[in-house]
């Protein structure tokens, strides 16, 4: 019997090609070369799964040109990188890689918080250049975390994760604004007040963007935004690039209209507006908010457990897409 054929887009950990290749002829990306779309549709020939990290873009015009494929099985739980309409349309299964990976971004959301306010990255590049031959008494003078306002943009499981630490673990004040507004009990355990868009910008000394990305949250920090916020703020996008307006955020952090900014995402990543490079106020990560060796495991482990179940019983664990099970490709 021939089995399904699985491409795997890029390098991964090779208990994951083992855990597919129990199941699937798989092609691997171990030497993790980076694919144009036409060497990506050449590569998906003959192929019933692909496992995606979230950079491999997905769009009507890649399925028309792979009639075999079955299913993209997402190692994120962002998924901005799908064109999910397009999918059903054609009765292609998407699935990505949600909750496994909360608790690890909250950490690093807050983590990246509290380097930003504190200015721990450009303290250490002072001492590291050898700068610092006497301290003094305003030397790298912050903003306190404990006792601040927390807003948060976006209030998904990540948005309450760090809603929890914030007000649990540092007495924070947390406001927050979603689409939605969350139910009682929800908003009770992580103690946060719903409150509209400006207000919260007006209000925040730290604001987190945890938002997903769609056409309708770009930018969703621009300019007019950044004029709202306190002088006195730090702003952190853990979220996806082009949620906020990259250039715009430079200029408000080189004219001191916000303090500081911590970024672990940008807009046309992994390049990074040259601007944001110039600028002490702004600690900058290359996009690794749930990047723990167990995190990424679990990730990895949760694509395949997709592609496994889709491919040999029709069922999916984290569907995107659900009605394709009942009309898959055919
Ligand atoms: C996600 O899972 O969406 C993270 O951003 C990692 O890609």
């Amino acid at each position: 019997m021939t089995r399904p054929k699985v491409l795997v887009a890029r390098a991964i950990f090779p208990e994951t090609i083992a855990r597919l290749a129990q199941h699937f002829d798989v092609e691997a990306n171990q030497a993790d070369e980076a694919w144009g779309k036409e060497q990506f549709v050449a590569r998906l020939q003959g192929k019933a799964g692909v496992f995606t990290t979230g950079s491999e873009r997905v769009d009507g015009e890649l399925l028309d040109a792979c009639p075999q494929l079955k299913i993209c099985a997402n190692m994120a739980v962002g998924y901005n990188n799908f064109d999910v309409d397009a999918m059903t349309a054609r009765g292609v299964l998407a699935t990505n890689a949600p909750d496994v990976l909360t608790e690890t971004t909250a950490d690093f959301g807050f983590a990246l918080l509290m380097a930003t306010a504190r200015r721990i990255a450009e303290s250490e590049h002072y001492l590291r250049r050898g700068e610092w031959t006497r301290w003094r008494f305003d030397m790298f003078a912050g903003s306190d975390i404990h006792g601040s306002t927390l807003g948060i943009i976006g209030m998904g499981r990540i948005g309450q994760g760090i809603a929890r630490r914030g007000a649990l673990g540092f007495g924070m004040k947390v406001i927050y604004h979603n689409r939605s507004r969350l139910d009682a009990a929800t908003e009770a355990q992580c103690q946060a007040i719903y409150v509209g868009k400006e207000e919260l910008l007006r209000t925040a000394d730290h604001v987190v963007l945890v938002v997903p990305y769609s056409p309708a949250s770009h930018h969703t920090i621009g300019a007019a935004e950044l004029a709202l916020m306190k002088p006195s703020a730090t702003l952190v996008n853990i979220a996806r690039g082009g949620i906020v307006d990259d250039a715009a955020l430079a200029a408000a952090l080189r004219d001191k209209r916000i303090a500081a900014a911590g970024l672990d995402v940008f807009e046309g990543e992994p390049k990074v507006h040259p601007d944001l490079l110039t600028v002490p106020n702004v600690v900058l990560t290359p996009h690794i908010a749930s990047a723990t060796v167990p995190t990424r495991r679990a990730m990895a482990d949760l694509a395949v457990d997709n592609l496994i179940a889709y491919l040999t019983r029709g069922e999916a664990k984290t569907p995107l897409n659900p009605a394709v099970l009942s009309a898959p490709r055919k």
